[in-house]
This record gives structure tokens, sequence and C-alpha cells, in this order.
């Protein structure tokens, strides 16, 4: 009973603030407590559909900024006219090279949201979740700058715990926050990485 109140505030909350998903309060939440987007910043967000953490980012940096998004669904139109904000349709798994994002230099933040579509065996889902964590991590030497920041969402289990762990070190700061909007029966979590170690 307490979940389902729960989702109907942030899921009435957002409609009433225009942001396309309730998601966006998990994001608003973790950069309210790390800090982790200011204005004029170049972020990417890996699973952006439908697009609430884009609408936040585009937000906090502003004119000046950019904020690419990707994710193996059909764009969403509605964010193609946004003056700083470039979405492709392309999955992860796909993704190599800044190019392939249209961009040249390391991004100062790297966000990643991206969840599997779940098929209700428990394990199964928990490793395609894992592999979907791990090439982001993958790809942080290439894409993400010196100092800069990272959050993405994990859903628990002993392996990936088990990964985390092996991480930790290529930040100077690495925390584990589960949202006040996250739903309490979710396994999911963010692990917020602050001042990447190159
Ligand atoms: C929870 S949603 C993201 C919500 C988004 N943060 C927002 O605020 O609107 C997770 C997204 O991850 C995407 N995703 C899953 N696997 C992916 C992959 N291999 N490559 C790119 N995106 C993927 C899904 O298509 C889905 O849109």
């Amino acid at each position: 009973m307490g979940n389902f109140k729960v989702k109907d505030h942030y899921f009435n909350k957002a409609k009433d603030e225009n942001f396309f998903a309730r998601s966006v309060y998990k994001l608003e939440e973790i950069d309210a407590k790390y800090k982790v987007l200011k204005a004029g910043m170049q972020v990417v967000d890996f699973g952006y559909h439908p697009g609430s953490w884009i609408q936040y980012t585009s937000q906090v940096i502003g004119e000046k900024g950019l904020v690419v998004g990707i994710d193996i669904r059909e764009l969403n139109k509605k964010l193609s006219g946004v003056q700083n904000v470039r979405v492709y349709e392309k999955d992860i798994f796909d993704i190599h090279d800044l190019t392939q994002l249209g961009v040249e230099k390391p991004f100062d933040v790297v966000l990643s949201d991206m969840a599997p579509n779940t098929t209700g065996i428990k394990s199964l889902d928990q490793d395609r979740s894992l592999s979907l964590v791990e090439s982001v991590f993958g790809l942080l030497p290439r894409f993400l700058s010196p100092g800069g920041n990272f959050v993405i969402k994990v859903f628990d289990s002993q392996h990936a715990q088990n990964y985390l762990k092996e991480q930790k070190n290529i930040f100077s700061e690495f925390h584990y926050l589960k949202p006040k909007s996250t739903r309490s029966v979710s396994k999911e979590f963010f692990v917020i990485g602050k001042n990447f170690k190159a």
C-alpha cells in the first residue's frame, strides 16, 4: 500500500511539473546531495528515454552546456528541438568511440539509468543488468574526463557488489544511494562517483 502511495505522489508530481517520467526525482535528489552537475558541462546520459533526466540536466547545464542521450528506443521527438540536447537511437554495446556521439572531448559527467527488459527470472535479470553496468564502466577511460562525475543505476546482487568493490578506487569518492522516490520493493540503487582518476 505504501508503495502505491509513493508511486502516485511522484507520478503526479512529474506530470504536474511537465517531466516525462518520475525518474527525474532520483536524479534531482542525487544532484542535490552530491553536486554532480553544473552550468556549462558536457554530459552523456545512457538509456535516456523518455528523457526526464535530460530535461533536468538541460536546465542545470544551461545554454553553454550540452547533454547527449542514447537509448535503444525510438527517438523521443519532443527533445529534438531543445538547444543544448542531442539524442541518438543506439545500443550501449555498439558504442566505442566519442565521435559516435558527435563530440570530440570526453564528458564532464556520465549518467546511466539503464535497465534491461526484465524477464522475471531473477538471475538472468541480474546478469543483464550487470552487463549494462560493466559496459558503462568499460567506457569511462575514454568517455569521462579526469575529475569528472558519474551516476549509474545498479540492480543489487552479490556479483554487482563484488564488481563495484573492484571499481571504487577509480574515483576519489564513491557513494551508494537509494533515492526516496525509488519504490521500497525495488532492488535498484545508485552509485555516485566523484572526481574520476583517469
Ligand atoms: C528507466 S529507463 C530511463 C528513464 C530516464 N532516465 C528518464 O528519466 O526518462 C531505462 C532505459 O534504458 C534503456 N536501455 C536498456 N538497455 C539499453 C541498451 N543496451 N542501450 C541503450 N539503452 C538501453 C531502455 O530502453 C530504457 O529506456
